[in-house]
């Protein structure tokens, strides 16, 4: 791979022992896949931030490269943490638990890191241009940023987002080239789509549906049929998507690649109706009693929040139940500058901020399974790496009716 002076001196330690050890890194991924050059990234998002994913490697590895006096290059925000910083102790996490998550924190902003904990870092500004480089891991924000903005960013993991992050650079391959983004499969949208639950489903579908086909970076959906969509249903159809290893989609008419789109021609083709989502929908259904509900895989948008508020509105959950939500901490303001917050309080509903559905470790005994809106966190929340918890999809219409007392006239 060609690199230039600059980055020869880098790898030399230029810029420090940590920045030499980035780049080496980056400059092994670029070598593996064939890239021709490095090339210079707009922001990164890191991921690889849960004690409870990561454990004590994650403290020793955070720590190394801070200790290394490692410093982000470029604007770099973090995804979500095993808690809420600030009520933990509603999420009936332990001190222990909680004293090493702030390590790894305190770690993260050593460097520089934004500790903003949240995958949806483009709700509150961290909005890449269609065509921009970035260096995204969390597998949903890659999907956004790619699919809904037209950003340019391979789907990088923990170690090489921080590497793009010390150096400002990442290899030119995947989906940083044009002919690497054209859709390889038309999806016809036969079914209905009513909200971001059904979106969810459609990219759990297709994403079962996609496997065992083999295309250099993944399959590249070309959704036709769907129409007005926002982008929360958007951004429920990228996670469950994602969630199968696609990591960039088109929908024809809505996002913003028409050029590499209107002209293709998919070799496969599937088709998606009201059955197959219903069928999908009755396979990761509960089939008993469930306490506690989560919403927010990815992180609640205002939009999410406001429908939650106008659904709860004058009620209030039913004894025995819970319904928690995970926001990044500016939605939660401006949810409480606006009232929805004073909404949930009344409803009883809990919001958790800087962490997720999938990386939070739930009490089993009190917790022993959870139901959600969102695809993949029914199959993420089940991980034995990440929360290990049995879960289940129930969209959230029909939880809102069963959580919650009626309203009071
Ligand atoms: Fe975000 Fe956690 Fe889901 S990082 S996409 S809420 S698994």
């Amino acid at each position: 791979m060609h690199l230039t002076d600059k980055e020869r001196a880098m790898l030399d330690g230029s810029d420090g022992p940590a920045a030499a050890k980035a780049l080496a890194l980056l400059v092994d991924i670029g070598d593996f896949f064939g890239a021709a050059r490095l090339i210079p990234v707009h922001s990164a998002h890191v991921s690889g931030v849960s004690y409870l994913t990561g454990g004590d490697g994650l403290i020793e590895h955070t720590a190394f490269f801070a200790d290394l006096g490692a410093k982000v290059a470029v604007p770099t925000t973090l995804n979500p943490c095993g808690m809420d910083r600030e009520r933990y102790k509603a999420m009936a996490i332990d001190e222990a638990f909680a004293a090493k998550q702030c390590v790894i924190l305190e770690n993260f902003g050593r460097m520089g890191v934004l500790t903003t904990c949240s995958c949806t870092p483009y709700d509150f500004g961290h909005i890449p241009r269609k065509g921009e480089t970035v260096a995204w891991a969390e597998s949903s924000a890659v999907c956004f940023a790619n699919s809904y903005f037209g950003a340019h960013t391979n789907k990088e993991d923990a170690l090489s987002a921080l590497a793009a992050a010390l150096t400002g650079r990442t290899p030119e391959y995947g989906f940083h080239l044009d002919e690497n983004r054209v859709p390889n499969v038309r999806v016809e949208v036969a079914a209905t789509l009513r909200d971001g639950g059904d979106y969810s489903l459609l990219g759990d579908h297709v994403g079962h549906a996609l496997k065992g086909t083999s295309f250099a970076y993944g399959a590249i959906p070309l959704f036709v049929g769907p129409r007005g969509c926002r982008p929360h249903q958007i951004k429920a159809l990228g996670a469950a998507l994602a969630s199968h290893g696609v990591h960039l989609f088109h929908i024809e008419g809505v996002t913003p690649e028409r050029e590499l789109y209107a002209e293709a021609r998919p070799e496969h083709a599937l088709q998606v109706t009201d059955a197959d989502l219903a069928a999908l929908a009755a396979k990761l259904a509960p089939e008993d009693e469930v306490g506690l509900y989560v919403l927010g895989c990815p992180n609640a948008s205002f939009e999410e929040l406001a429908e939650v508020a106008d659904r709860v509105q004058g009620r209030k959950l039913k004894p025995g139940k819970e319904l928690w939500v995970f926001a990044s901490r500016p939605q939660k303001a401006l949810a409480e500058a606006v009232g929805f917050l004073d909404t949930f309080t009344k409803a009883g509903i809990e919001v958790f901020c800087d962490t997720c559905p999938e990386v939070t470790p739930y009490h089993r005994e009190r917790y022993p399974a959870v139901l959600t809106n969102s695809a993949k966190a029914v199959h993420y929340i089940q991980a034995p790496g990440l929360a290990n918890t049995p879960a289940f999809f129930l969209p959230l219409d029909r939880a809102v009716e069963a959580f919650f007392e009626e309203a009071q006239a």
